[in-house]
């Protein structure tokens, strides 16, 4: 019956100001504040399907059946909406992205705000921004930023506070730069985000001061935003990235996700500023480098980043729209 099924479209996005660390593990709340740019064109298109002929819950990624526990962790949030819709059916599940998923980008952002977003239509309730992000928080962290367009802010949590959610800062016609991605490698990583930032929190000396130093990296990013200032946003980014990646480097055992293509991108970078560009690099938990500019720099960033040896491709995104359903 078509009114239980819905579609939805989410985006990723990319972390100015980064996450890294949980403050209540079991609702998962971050640590710290991030400040994302919602991503066009890096999209997920996600049917949910609810119907009493189906025996169990269904997921289907790119065209072929997921593996067990990513069914199980779709099963978790169709278990939710469930029990807010007070809906007894089993769902069908159907999600693809239109960028590669090795490409980098984190798709786990864009699928679980779509598979919320869309499940919750599905079972016939109202949009509902506030609960959706923090319905997708509670799935992954970075998801809760997904659900809205332009430049959005994910506060730290306050351990017990379920309801925390994701706030946008500035629609995306707020301020017109690029999102210039280094493609480094096409496989997938080694240890995930959720583990990852488990272990550093466990093991890492730098855990304490990477904590400390967030609330100001988030606030100078948030500020620069505001002021379309790209130095200051760039250079609180850059700094938010490294210290990230230097907790994340001092875990025992160490988490290296930097690799040659990765420096070698950042040196374009680097180069590209000495010679008047104003560009700066992020990444994630993942070997590819992100570079912000201006719009009317991203061709010439593009390019030097696509010449650069090691880097297989680029891609470039600019700030996107709020999610979107389609019943
Ligand atoms: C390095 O949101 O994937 O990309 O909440 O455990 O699912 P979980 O983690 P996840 O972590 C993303 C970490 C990051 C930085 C960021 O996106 O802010």
């Amino acid at each position: 019956m078509s009114e239980y099924t819905a579609t939805a479209l989410a985006r990723a996005n990319i972390a100015l100001a980064k996450y890294w660390g949980k403050s209540d593990v079991a609702l998962n709340l971050p640590a710290v504040p991030s400040i994302s740019i919602t991503l066009e064109p890096m999209r997920t298109e996600t049917t949910v399907r609810f119907a009493a002929s189906l025996q169990q819950d269904a997921l289907v990624l790119n065209g072929k059946p997921a593996d067990e526990k990513a069914l199980k962790r779709a099963s978790k949030v169709l278990d939710q909406v469930r029990a807010i819709a007070k809906l007894d059916l089993k769902a069908r599940v159907e999600s693809a992205n239109n960028f590669p998923t090795a490409s980098g980008l984190a798709s786990s952002a864009s699928g679980f705000a779509a598979l919320v977003a869309a499940s919750w239509s599905a079972a016939g309730m109202a949009r509902d921004n506030e609960r959706w992000s923090a319905l997708s928080r509670q799935a992954s962290a970075s998801a809760a930023r997904s659900i809205y367009g332009g430049f959005v802010e994910l506060p730290k949590g306050i351990p017990g506070d379920a309801t925390l959610s994701a706030k946008p800062i500035a629609p995306p016609a707020h301020w017109d730069v690029r999102i210039v991605v280094a493609v480094a490698n096409e496989g997938a990583k080694d240890v995930g985000s959720t583990e990852g930032m488990t272990l550093s929190e466990r093991t890492s000396p730098y855990y304490r001061a990477w904590v400390d130093c967030s609330d100001a990296l988030a606030a100078e990013v948030r500020a620069g935003i505001l002021a379309r200032d790209l130095v200051k946003v760039g250079e609180a980014m850059e700094q938010s990235t490294l210290a990230m990646h230097a907790c994340m480097m001092a875990s025992r055992p160490g988490l290296i996700y930097l690799q040659p293509a990765t420096l070698a991108a950042l040196a374009t970078v680097k180069r590209l500023r000495k010679e008047g560009v104003q560009v700066y690099a992020t990444m994630d938990a993942g070997p590819h480098v992100k570079a912000l500019c201006h719009a009317d720099d991203a061709e010439r960033v593009a390019k030097a980043l696509a010449d650069t040896q090691l880097v297989l491709r680029t891609l470039t995104a600019h700030p996107g729209p709020d999610l979107e359903i389609r019943k």
